[in-house]
C-alpha cells in the first residue's frame, strides 16, 4: 500500500492581545521552520490607511469592505533585514506601525462585513512549506485547522513598558500611562465586539508572557513543537 502523504499545508497561529510579542514570537517561528508569515493585523491597518488616504469615513463599513480586495499591498525586507510594506506602490512601512493606525485598525476590525472581506486575502498566504500567522482570531476563525494554536497573554503593564522600549528604541517619545490606557481601550474593542473576538481558540495553548523573556517563551515553543512533530 503506498504511504498517505497529506497535502494539507500546516499552519500555526499565534493570537494575543496588542503588544503582546506575537511578532517576535512569529518572526523566530519563520526562522525556525523557514515558512511564510501572515502579519493579519497589518492587513487590517493597510486597510484602515487606505480608506483614510481615499476619504473614506470609517463608519462607512460597506465602503471599507469594498476597498479590501483591490488594494494592492506587498510585504517585503530591507537589505538590512528591516520590514518594508508597500501599498499602492507607496512605502507606508512607518505609518502602518503608528500607535493611531492601530486604533483604527481596531476601529474597522469590529465590523463583520470587513472581517469577511478580509477572509480570502488572509487564506491565500496559506502555502507550502507553511504558514505562521498572528492576529487576533487565526487559531478562532481564519484557520481552525492549525496544527498548533498559541495565545499569548500578558498584563496590560507590561505590554505597555515592552512597547515604550520598543518607542525609545526608535528614538520615539511616548509616555507610558498613555501607552497602557491606549492597550487597555484597543484590548476592550478587541474583546468585546459581536464578530471574532479575541479569545483563545479551545484547542489553543496559551502562554501567559508577562514574566517572561522572549527566550525562555521560545523555550517552551519550542516543546510544543517537538511534541506535536512539527519541523
Ligand atoms: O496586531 P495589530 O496590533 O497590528 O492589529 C491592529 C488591530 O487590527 C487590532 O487592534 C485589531 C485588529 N485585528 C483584528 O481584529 N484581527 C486580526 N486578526 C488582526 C488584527
Amino acid at each position: 500500500m503506498p504511504e498517505l502523504v497529506s497535502t494539507v499545508v500546516p499552519v500555526i497561529t499565534v493570537d494575543g492581545p496588542s503588544g503582546v510579542g506575537k511578532g517576535t514570537v512569529t518572526r523566530a517561528l519563520v526562522r525556525r521552520l523557514g515558512w511564510h508569515r501572515l502579519d493579519s493585523g497589518a492587513l487590517y491597518r493597510l486597510l484602515a490607511l487606505a480608506a483614510v488616504a481615499r476619504g473614506l469615513s470609517l463608519d462607512d463599513v460597506a465602503a471599507v469592505a469594498g476597498l479590501a480586495a483591490e488594494l494592492d499591498i506587498r510585504f517585503g525586507e530591507r537589505a538590512d533585514g528591516s520590514e518594508c510594506i508597500l501599498l499602492d506602490g507607496n512605502d507606508v512601512t512607518r505609518q502602518v506601525r503608528e500607535e493611531r493606525t492601530g486604533g483604527l485598525a481596531s476601529q474597522i476590525a469590529s465590523a463583520g462585513v470587513v472581517r469577511q472581506a478580509l477572509m480570502d486575502r488572509q487564506r491565500a498566504f496559506r502555502q507550502a512549506p507553511g504558514l505562521i500567522a498572528d492576529g487576533r482570531d487565526m487559531g478562532t476563525v481564519v484557520f481552525p485547522d492549525a496544527v498548533l494554536k498559541l495565545f499569548l497573554d500578558a498584563s496590560p503593564q507590561a505590554r505597555a513598558e515592552r512597547r515604550l522600549a520598543q518607542l525609545s528604541e526608535q528614538g520615539t517619545p511616548a509616555i507610558l500611562a498613555d501607552l497602557c490606557a491606549e492597550i487597555e481601550a484597543r484590548d476592550r474593542r478587541d474583546r468585546g465586539r459581536a464578530v471574532a473576538p479575541l479569545k483563545p481558540a479551545e484547542d489553543a495553548v496559551t502562554i501567559d508572557t508577562t514574566q517572561l523573556t522572549p527566550d525562555q517563551v521560545m523555550d517552551g515553543i519550542d516543546v510544543l513543537l517537538t511534541a506535536r512533530a512539527v519541523r
